[in-house]
């Protein structure tokens, strides 16, 4: 079983994927974490970001390990893989990859932008997560708190709204709901509440 989920910043997403691969013992894989890997490489060697010939570089040597890297977290990381995120060489160096994870033996879940649209467009499950921006600033404000970082959340706010216009309006595999995607908002939702929502979806649809 391949569950595909896809959904902007901060929509709840990463958790649920992560609920749903325990829940059925699947391998799951962050894919925004390819992206920021990517990114933070190349500031790393003191690449520009928006050097497509130098990103495609680094993604074509991409080596799975580095997304264990805790640097790539914050909101400054989101942001420069979102800026790396839109050069398509980069996109299709990185798509072997994510596909050969979705098809391992039994099945994965994987999360992002592009995942029931392009990487998986047979995917079992599709599942697209979102949230008003307001709730998702709220969210990102309070897991910011809770790990002592300083908390700004207007810019928080801002930051949001910009990654959506830049991730929904590029060209390359923009952030879009596939057709039989199912969508979950999860504005009004805590995480047993969106991730019984799921699970009522998978099994509706096996
Ligand atoms: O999900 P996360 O915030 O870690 O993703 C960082 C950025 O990577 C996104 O804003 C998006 O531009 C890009 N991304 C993407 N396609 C994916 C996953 C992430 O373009 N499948």
């Amino acid at each position: 079983m391949i569950i595909a989920i896809d959904g902007p910043a901060a929509s709840g997403k990463g958790t649920l994927a992560k609920r749903l691969a325990a829940h059925f013992g699947l391998p799951h894989l962050d894919t925004g974490m390819l992206y920021r890997g990517v990114a933070r490489q190349m500031l790393d060697e003191g690449a520009r970001l928006d050097d497509v010939d130098a990103a495609a570089g680094f993604a074509l040597s991409f080596e799975p390990g580095l997304i264990d890297d805790e640097r790539l977290r914050g909101r400054e990381m989101g942001e420069a893989a979102s800026v790396v995120a839109a050069h398509p060489p980069v996109r299709a160096a990185l798509l072997a990859l994510q596909r050969a994870f979705a098809e391992q033996p039994g099945g994965a879940v994987l999360d992002g932008r592009d995942i029931g649209t392009v990487i998986c467009p047979g995917a079992d499950i599709k599942l697209f997560v979102t949230a008003t921006p307001e709730v998702r600033a709220r969210r990102r404000a309070l897991e910011l708190a809770g790990r002592g970082e300083p908390v700004d959340e207007a810019a928080i706010l801002l930051d949001i709204r910009q990654r959506d216009a830049r991730d929904s309006q590029r060209d390359a595999a923009p952030l879009v709901k596939a057709d039989d995607a199912v969508v979950i908002d999860t504005s009004a939702l805590d995480v047993a509440g969106v991730v019984a929502s799921a699970l009522a979806i998978i099994e509706g649809k096996r």
